[in-house]
């Protein structure tokens, strides 16, 4: 079949209020340039984030009415941690209200100053929660990683070599291995099941645990079924369980790979750290059989990840983005090989080559999405990275704009209109001008700061 069918009915809908080129103008002008700033319905398409921005379905709202508040252990939990232990056979399950309140707890205890935690790529928040103890957070994904045209099928996977070499020369600094699947900060590419057996051997012989960040690890599971030698054959769930099996812990934001909107969890075999964790948890969540959520909230995980693991739709969802990756390039717009599993990255320093990256091509290329078609993307490049602690700016090591997609939310003919609009950004992409900050906080400027286009 040609067709990329979508494997779901919709039952319920949220209108799209389209705006006209004019209009949308004008409310760039009002928000300073800053996709942050624009109010949702104000966008037509929304590919801002993938994370929170499921549509759940009518078993997960069923389930929302059975949630149960109890304050302590409420069968919701019950029925959240056997979904989780499933498919990640943790002995201790901890929700959190989502993915970096786990990392934040996690980090407070095994963090801290002079310790060092080496990963394929640290997403920004459990980067922050590193560096935030005090502690520094190493990246080690493969050379591949850094070259978007290269067609690695695993271009999330860790340098061994590089990792043996760290453990070898500071294993008393390292309190833990970290492998984030897939990795969001490299394009969602992802690591194949022969790689997180590999790092757990080193992180094992030097007697560090493995932890899983397990934002997306169904997507993960997927590649590894369609990409990696003997596994073609076997479920999904059964790669996914051997995933998990290899690791001693992992953090999770259920806004992603579990279609709910808000959630997380840490999970742990080691019973002194799930002690530490859940005295933290008192604190700063709540108590720990509902951990920052509502009850309905844990039931909407545990459905959730019923959902997640069906081929079926994670066929549907890898082949959409690997569509609009495939419409992109026929047009001559060059983005990040292969596409993965959660979005499409476009490499805009490539595309905009005459706006040099201190004028931001990323936030030139976002901000023409918005005025010509009403799509809001987020730039992952000099806007988000380039400022330096002590004020000063250098380009980030690449200018992209990642494109996304929220899962079961829109369809392929909303996939076909933002390919019509990149046609028309395409057409116009001489014109395109870069942006300067007129205003800035000292910290995560993307989220506030303030543009101006060059004349
Ligand atoms: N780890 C990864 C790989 C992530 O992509 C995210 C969030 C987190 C941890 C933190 O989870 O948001 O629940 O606290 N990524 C979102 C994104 C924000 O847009 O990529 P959270």
């Amino acid at each position: 079949m040609k067709t990329i069918f979508e494997p779901f009915r919709i039952k319920v809908v949220e209108p799209i209020r389209l705006t006209t080129r004019e209009e949308r103008v004008d409310l760039l002008r009002r928000a300073h340039w800053n996709l942050f700033a624009i109010h949702a319905d104000d966008v037509i398409i929304d590919l801002l984030t993938d994370s929170g921005t499921s549509a759940m379905s009518a078993e997960q709202w069923a389930a929302v009415m059975r949630g149960d508040e109890s304050y302590a252990g409420s069968p919701s939990y019950y029925r959240f941690e056997s979904a989780v232990r499933e498919l990640m056979p943790f002995k201790h399950v901890i929700p959190t209200h989502q993915g970096r309140a786990a990392e934040a707890i996690l980090f407070s205890i095994v963090g801290g100053p002079g310790r060092m935690v080496p990963s394929n790529t640290h997403f920004d928040t459990t980067r922050g929660n590193i560096e935030a103890t005090g502690a520094q957070a190493v990246d080690l994904v493969i050379a591949e990683a850094h070259d978007p045209a290269s067609t690695h099928p695993f271009k999330g996977n860790m340098d061994i070599a590089r990792l043996e070499a760290l453990l070898e020369a500071s294993a008393e600094r390292v309190p833990l291995v970290m492998i984030t699947i897939t990795n969001n900060a490299g394009g969602g590419q992802p690591v194949s099941l022969e790689n997180v057996r590999a790092v757990a051997d080193i992180a094992h012989r030097h007697g560090k645990p493995l932890f899983i960040d397990g934002c997306r690890f169904a997507e993960n599971a997927w590649f590894v079924k369609c990409r990696e030698p003997g596994q073609a054959s076997r479920a999904v769930t059964e790669i996914v369980r051997d995933l998990f099996a290899a690791a001693d812990g992992m953090t999770m934001s259920a806004k992603k790979d579990a279609f709910a909107n808000i959630g997380g969890w840490l999970a742990v075999n080691d019973d002194a750290l799930a002690a530490a964790a859940r005295n933290r948890l008192i604190l700063t969540e709540g108590f720990p059989t509902y951990g920052g959520l509502a009850g309905r909230d844990l039931e909407a995980i545990a459905v959730g990840l019923h959902e997640i693991v069906d081929e079926q739709y994670l066929r549907y969802r890898v082949r959409t983005n690997e569509y609009i990756g495939e419409k992109l390039t026929a047009l001559g717009v060059p983005i990040v090989l292969p596409v993965g599993g959660h979005a499409v990255f476009v490499d805009a320093r490539r595309f905009l080559p005459h706006i040099p990256p201190l004028q931001y091509p990323g936030q030139a290329l976002a901000v023409a999405l918005y005025e010509y078609g009403g799509i809001r993307a987020c730039e992952i490049g000099t806007v988000m990275f380039g400022l330096r602690p002590d004020g000063t700016e250098a380009p980030a090591d690449a200018d992209l704009v990642r494109l996304a997609m929220p899962r079961r939310v829109y369809t392929q003919s909303h996939a076909d209109y933002l390919v019509e609009v990149f046609e028309e950004v395409v057409k116009r992409r001489g014109e395109l001008r870069g942006f300067r900050i007129v205003w800035q906080p000292p910290q995560l400027r993307h989220f506030t700061a303030r543009f101006e286009p060059v004349a």
